[in-house]
């Protein structure tokens, strides 16, 4: 058996569907297939995107299927979660550069359907308010994309007990500068800020799609679905 789903509803009413996978191919080919499901179905949908190392094969296996033909992203609208303040879009830490490397530069979505937020706004607040707009304008998010961090949190929203609903700046907190560190020369260019949907944006997605592997996602997996 390639996964086990399970299905239940939470105390919020929400339809949860879990699916338990054998090994991260599996799970990249099963997310691609809601994707592109979606698209099929809907082909002018509005995805919510995300970057991190768990929607990387996902990303890989929808560039497949578009270049087999079977899924059309002419049509497509996305946005992505989050980026870093003050990194140029073609440096190569840039979620910009992430995305394009990873998914855009391989399937058909017109380059005036993609949206991410830009660290470099002289405006930060306009910025957020704007993006939190275009979302609306767009008709909302049809299905969003999500990685975890160890430490359950989400876009750059950490866990908290109330948290920011819109799109926002974040200062990044000297953990998560340490954990990003690794991709950067050294820890003294991991960038201080960010501007991240908020877990309201998030919230309000039709359907969420949270991709989750390795054992050191367990704990965040069960207390979010706890
Ligand atoms: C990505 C993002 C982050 C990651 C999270 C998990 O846009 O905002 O919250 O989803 O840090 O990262 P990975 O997938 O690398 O474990």
């Amino acid at each position: 058996m390639q996964s086990n789903a399970i299905h239940f509803t939470n105390q919020k009413n929400h339809n949860i569907h879990l699916y338990v996978c054998k090994d991260y191919d599996t799970i990249s080919k099963k997310a691609a297939g809601l994707v592109s499901g979606m698209v099929n179905v809907k082909p002018d949908c509005i995805l919510g995107l995300a970057t991190g190392s768990s929607p990387i094969g996902m990303y890989e296996k929808l560039a497949e299927l578009y270049r087999d033909g079977i899924t059309d992203y002419s049509k497509v609208t996305t946005f992505n979660l989050d980026e870093y303040c003050a990194l140029p879009e073609d440096n190569d830490q840039s979620y910009h550069y992430f995305m394009r490397e990873h998914l855009f530069a391989h399937i058909n979505v017109p380059a005036e359907n993609i949206h991410i937020p830009s660290g470099c706004a002289q405006d930060v607040e306009t910025e957020c308010r704007n993006y939190d707009a275009a979302i609306a304008a767009a008709g909302g998010i049809d299905i969003q994309v999500l990685g975890i961090g160890s430490n359950g949190h989400i876009g750059f929203n950490e866990p908290a007990d109330a948290f920011i609903g819109s799109t926002h700046l974040v200062k990044l907190k000297d953990s998560t500068i340490k954990a990003n560190a690794r991709f950067f020369q050294s820890e003294a260019d991991v960038p201080r800020q960010a501007i991240s949907m908020g877990i309201g944006s998030i919230m309000a997605a039709k359907k969420i799609l949270l991709i989750a592997h390795g054992a050191n996602k367990a704990k965040a997996i069960a207390a979010t679905l706890e």
